[in-house]
């Protein structure tokens, strides 16, 4: 959440740091600013593009920083977007996370003189290290960012400049990413890779504790605050066409389409076509505790948390490992000691998810296996769970998940059969192998019906309330659907299993209240049509998302969009599609930006 930029070298820097956040916005999009210790500050409120409108053509510097805010203490307002200072002008700082004791610290400084001109907590943090700076005498900028930092609870990574050290950025992280970019006698910091990618792909990630100090002339990173160390720095292997719109109106589009190749590429090297053997090669080094595992957890967030519901689905039919499924919100929470046995999967496409990651360290905490199904390589989850399984998915820029959902769908069926080696037959497993290479085609067919989908999402987009319903493989789709209908439309949707349909929410539906059904060719197909039917019988509008040939379905349901025929487990991966294309075309219709819904960001970094 909110997307830190840094730069010091001997180019302009203002290009780049406007650059730096157009490729950050989707980390935070209400408010915006620059400060150039040369120049002076900019900031506004609004998106990236009403900052670049103020920034004065005469702004002039070789070094600076930047934010794009997602707020959390204060309203996004001129004046609470960063980057902030304190008393005099002289330390300016850029910041992203929570300073859970500002209160206490606000009041501290002021009785030691400072004045509060914004209602955030980041203010605290620029006001700590100012008074460090000019009260204590003659201490580098690092010296007291470090002595700031040991006053604060909560969860950081920030930029900071002292305006008589002009070519020196200070970086520091606790529970919020930076990375650094380096160049030749140029320095880059941002508060995600991928915005690196246009200047170099040579990136130190930052650990928790760690303070960098940058200058053209070369970086250190201060570990703990104490030796100062230099890191190998990690080749970033993505391709910049990836984090561009390639000719399409919007990244979720793009992304969507992008679909079929996420599938190919997130079993590329995994799969063996004629044994149907499964190879995961991050998960070679846990290979024997695995074989133990006797009960599995899912964390995760949102739509990862969805794709882990799918998961239980697959660990327990095809695996037989008991599994349960928690929000990383409430895991972490829990009291009862967790046999050793347990291994704790953490899904997450950004890697970066707070509440994910504190389930992830509490799950360490109580001694268990660790392993992260992940989309950002490089990522804090990925360096700090035991092992785990990349998705291959590409940078993902549209707030709303969808080909990332899609490639944890893969990754976990893949996990699931490389642990079903004593549940299912090698003809089994063969025939699962076939269907997965199936999948890239047949999600190309469902992309062909985009107009027909287009078509329903204007015929319904005035509803102002839906439901979406499935049984087993299909609930998780069905919250999936309602989830990504309400980001997008700011339309009030809920999933539910379709059995739940007569214990209370039935009595909402009328004419007015459509329900959309997924009722793909399974075991539990004739009970949904049954609830379809229970609903029509309520006059309600039905849109059934259902499998090719069906034409029962027809007769009953007001629309069918039809999604090739599949394995059951798999059919998550095909039914999902029809409804982030509806939930993108209603989105698009009401005018909204569907890239960035309000209120959310892409990396939920605060807790
Ligand atoms: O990066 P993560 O996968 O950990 O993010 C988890 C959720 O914040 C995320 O899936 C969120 O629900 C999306 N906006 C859904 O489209």
């Amino acid at each position: 959440m909110c997307g830190i930029y840094g730069y010091v070298g001997k180019k302009e820097a203002t290009p780049i740091l406007l650059g730096g956040l157009r490729a950050l916005e989707y980390r935070g999009y209400d408010s915006a600013g620059i400060f150039l210790p040369e120049s002076g500050i900019v900031k506004t409120k609004g998106a990236v593009n009403e900052l670049i409108k103020r920034v004065p053509k005469k702004i002039k510097g070789t070094s600076g920083i930047a934010h794009t805010r997602w707020a959390t203490h204060g309203q996004p307002t001129n004046n609470n977007a960063h980057p902030h200072t304190g008393n005099t002008g002289r330390v300016w700082l850029a910041h992203n996370g929570i300073i859970e004791n500002y209160q206490e610290l606000r009041e501290k400084l002021k009785k030691q003189g400072s004045v509060f001109k914004t209602d955030t907590d980041t203010e605290v943090l620029a006001h700590l290290i100012e008074y460090r700076l000019t009260k204590t005498g003659d201490i580098p900028l690092e010296k007291a960012v470090l002595a700031a930092l040991k006053q604060v609870h909560g969860t950081y990574g920030i930029v900071v400049m002292d305006k008589e050290e002009p070519e020196k950025i200070v970086a520091a992280r606790l529970g919020s990413p930076i990375a650094l970019g380096l160049g030749e006698g140029e320095y880059f910091i941002s508060s995600d890779p991928s915005a690196l990618l246009e200047h170099t792909r040579n990136v130190v990630y930052l650990n928790d504790g760690d303070v960098a100090v940058l200058t053209p002339l070369g970086y250190s990173v201060l570990v703990n605050g104490k030796k100062s160390t230099k890191r190998t720095a990690e080749y970033l292997d993505w391709d910049a066409v990836d984090i561009q719109k390639a000719g399409y109106d919007h990244f979720m589009l793009k992304e969507i389409m992008e679909i079929p190749e996420v599938l190919v590429n997130s079993a590329r090297g995994r799969i063996n076509k004629k044994t149907g053997e499964i190879k995961l090669g991050g998960l070679e080094e846990v290979r024997d505790k695995l074989k133990d595992i006797k009960r599995i957890i899912i964390v995760g967030c949102g739509t990862a948390s969805y794709a882990g519901l799918v998961g239980k689905y697959l660990f327990m039919d095809l695996a037989h490992i008991p599994t349960t499924v928690e929000f990383a919100s409430e895991f972490r929470y829990q009291k009862t000691p967790l046999s050793k046995d347990t291994a704790v999967i953490a899904i997450s496409q950004s890697g970066e998810t707070a509440d994910t990651l504190a389930a992830v360290r509490e799950a360490k905490k109580h001694g268990l296996l660790t392993l992260g199904i992940v989309n950002a390589v490089g990522s804090t989850i990925a360096r700090e769970t035991d092992a785990g399984v990349y998705n291959h998915a590409g940078p993902e820029i549209g707030v709303a998940s969808t080909k990332a959902f899609i490639s944890q769908l893969e990754v976990l069926t893949l996990l699931a059969l490389s642990l079903s080696t004593k549940t299912l037959s090698k003809t089994e497993r063969q025939k699962y192998a076939r269907a997965i290479n199936a999948l890239p085609k047949q999600v190309e067919e469902i992309l062909k019906q985009k107009n027909t989908i287009k078509k329903l999402a204007k015929k319904y987009a005035r509803s102002k309330n839906f439901s979406f319903i499935g049984r087993t493989y299909q609930y998780p789709i069905a919250m999936e659907g309602a989830l990504k209908l309400k980001e997008l439309s700011y339309v009030h949707a809920e999933g539910y299993c379709s059995g739940e349909l007569k214990h209370g929410p039935l009595a909402m539906v009328d004419s007015s209240f459509p329900t959309v059904a997924l009722v793909p060719k399974s075991a539990t197909y004739k009970k949904t049509v049954s609830n379809i039917e229970e609903i029509k019988a309520r006059k309600g509008p039905v849109i059934a998302v259902a499998t090719k040939g069906d034409t029962l379905i027809k007769t009953i349901a007001d629309d069918v969009v039809y999604i090739p025929k599949t394995l059951e487990p798999l059919a998550p991966i095909l039914s999902v599609v029809p409804l982030q294309l509806f939930a993108y075309y209603v989105g698009v219709l009401k005018g909204y930006d569907v890239d960035k819904p309000r209120n959310l960001a892409k990396s939920v970094t605060v807790e």
